[in-house]
């Protein structure tokens, strides 16, 4: 069916911003226009519906030109728009992913109209939250990537971008209180190339930072492609940068400056009223800049050694009542009752914590969501106490991890997740159901999140070679019903095929680096610059469904057999 331009578009107010959003890229893809109209005879035609699932969608493309609404969309609500508009987008073809037409034959000629399949859809999302994290703080991603990320992230029907925003090698939000935190903690002196074993730096200055503007806008640009940006400030650990540019928040007080290496820091906030002040004021700035119901508040890998050392700080958990099962005072408590304090912060501003799931503890409100990274047992432990939960297990979905075991992969770190072993991603795998106690289970898996974090990704290139194609792979998880997808499995062939024969050539459109099935272009490798490859079998064989990611007491990762000895012990991220 081709889209005639000056075709009529209808649409009832509720789903007006995936209307107009659909209309834009369709009209510069194609060189035509797309007239909105509020009555009267209609090409397409964007309708509620009232019996579909939430997110849910139809969409029938009609055979008979010459009658209205040869386009015809309902959706559940505007979620639900939103998708169905991406899929008509996907239906015009590879050409509806350009910016402009690639075949205009000049003034007279114009350009070919796009041709839409006559089809019947009918859809609806298997998760309320099909997130991806990007992480601007190890390298600073500039806004128009950002946008750029939000409009494919959009393109792939996800619908939550939680934007990673402050760690220990750099701060990346304009606080108005509190202006060092971008004057100093936005910029390191030099970064690490590769793995921080080997010691190698590049002497180069490296940092931005996104005014409230800039993040006022981001939100608006992902609002209007139906993605909700959830703002992360993690705490009490991965603050080099805040206390680079505040020292009295650290423990030792004495921090020079941001971060250059990678890995877990011992440097965690001085869990004091003074730093919980501090953090109150900045997450007011921070949920009066963002508008989602949830906020990060991050949480993760938190070593308590530098507590342990400060008799101030081991007094200030026994006047907090924080006592281990054999009764001795247990500094490590004040990290779960930390964020459950700024947690409660969140909730009487209206909105939800979200934490990695370390934060977890008796003490976290009930309403606080959880992200379960180190493995999905943690998950499945935080669903029977009662938490909704993301799964986004680093043995799954940590697209920085290395998409293949090519000789010339760029920095290989993490475990081998090829785009298979992501399509094979099950959030939530029936042993672990299984192995909840009878009626434990009381909190509600909302979905899944793929990480893009970015030690190792120091460009939005880099980004695109990490992120795609695999987190088409993701994408369609979170949508869409459970099912055998393992590898070589029916269901992975034909997900291949449909990749190969439609999806990479949206993608070449759009204009994507995305990483090659068969591996990387020779410009996308990046020699000499070593990784840290971890071995998926070895870890699941120790840690099991919990893994063995994240600080822990034992050296974790660090205390593998196989590993030789390194000069730090304690694990990093890029492991
Ligand atoms: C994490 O990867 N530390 C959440």
């Amino acid at each position: 069916m081709p889209l005639r331009d000056g075709a009529r578009v209808l649409t009832d107010p509720a789903l007006r911003p995936a209307a107009r959003r659909w209309r834009r890229v369709t009209e510069e893809a194609f060189g035509i226009d797309l007239v909105p109209v509020t009555d009267g005879p209609a090409d397409v035609v964007l309708a509620l519906a009232s019996d579909l699932p939430d997110g849910g969608y139809r969409i029938e493309v009609r055979a008979n030109p010459a009658a209205p609404g040869t386009v015809h969309v309902e959706a559940a609500d505007l979620a639900g728009a939103h998708a169905a508009t991406q899929t008509l987008r996907q239906l015009a073809g590879p050409a509806a992913f350009r910016r402009a037409p690639a075949d205009y034959r000049g003034p007279s000629g114009g350009t070919p109209a796009p041709m839409l399949p006559v089809v019947r859809i009918e859809d609806h999302p298997r998760f309320a939250w099909r997130g991806v994290l990007l992480d601007v703080a190890r390298h600073f991603l500039p806004k128009h990537d950002v946008l750029r990320f939000v409009d494919l992230a959009a393109a792939h029907r996800l619908n939550v971008l939680q934007l990673h925003l402050t760690d220990d090698q750099g701060w990346r939000v304009q606080i108005d209180r509190y202006p060092e935190l971008t004057r100093t903690g936005a910029w390191r002196r030099e970064s690490t190339v590769g793995t921080w074993r080997t010691g190698s730096r590049d002497g180069r200055p490296h940092g931005g930072f996104y005014t409230q503007d800039d993040l006022r806008e981001i939100v608006a640009y992902a609002r209007d492609r139906g993605i909700t940006v959830v703002p992360e400030i993690d705490v009490p650990g991965h603050v080099e940068a805040a206390v680079a540019a505040y020292p009295e928040l650290g423990t030792r007080k004495d921090r020079s400056g941001v971060r250059t290496t990678w890995g877990i820091s011992q440097d965690v906030l001085d869990p004091s009223e003074g730093s919980l002040a501090f953090f109150r004021h900045v997450l007011d700035e921070v949920l009066d800049v963002f508008d989602a119901p949830w906020i990060g508040l991050g949480g993760d890998e938190v070593p308590p050694t530098l507590w342990r050392e400060s008799p101030q700080i081991v007094e200030r958990a026994r006047a907090l009542g924080l006592f281990g099962p054999d009764g001795a005072v247990d500094v490590s408590r004040l990290h779960g009752w930390f964020v459950a304090r700024l947690a409660e912060h969140v909730s009487a501003a209206g909105r939800r914590a979200v934490v990695w799931d370390e934060a977890v503890s008796p003490m976290l409100p009930h309403d606080v969501i959880v992200t379960s990274w180190r493995g999905y047992a943690q998950g499945a432990a935080a669903l029977a106490a009662g938490h909704d939960v993301v799964m986004a297990p680093e043995q799954a979905v940590y697209l920085d991890h290395r998409a293949g075991d090519h000789p010339a992969e760029p920095i290989p770190v993490g475990f081998l997740r090829t785009i298979e072993d992501v399509y094979a991603f099950d959030p939530l795998p029936a042993e672990l159901v299984e192995a909840q106690p009878a009626g434990g289970r009381t909190g509600r898996l909302l979905g899944a999140q793929a990480q893009v974090w970015t030690e190792h990704l120091d460009s939005a290139r880099r980004v695109d070679y990490a992120t795609y194609p695999r987190l088409a792979a993701f994408a369609e998880v979170a949508w869409s019903p459970r099912g055998d997808r393992e590898p070589g499995s029916a269901a992975s062939k034909e997900f291949l095929d449909r990749l190969e024969r439609n999806h990479l050539p949206r993608l070449d459109a759009y204009g994507v680096e995305y990483r090659p099935l068969a591996g990387p272009h020779p410009w996308q490798t990046r020699p000499g610059v070593q990784g840290y490859p971890r071995d998926l079998a070895a870890e699941t064989a120790v840690g099991g469904w919990a893994g063995l990611g994240g600080w822990r007491e034992d050296g974790g990762v660090e205390n593998l057999p196989e590993r030789s000895p390194v000069d730090d012990p304690a694990p990093e991220r890029d492991t």
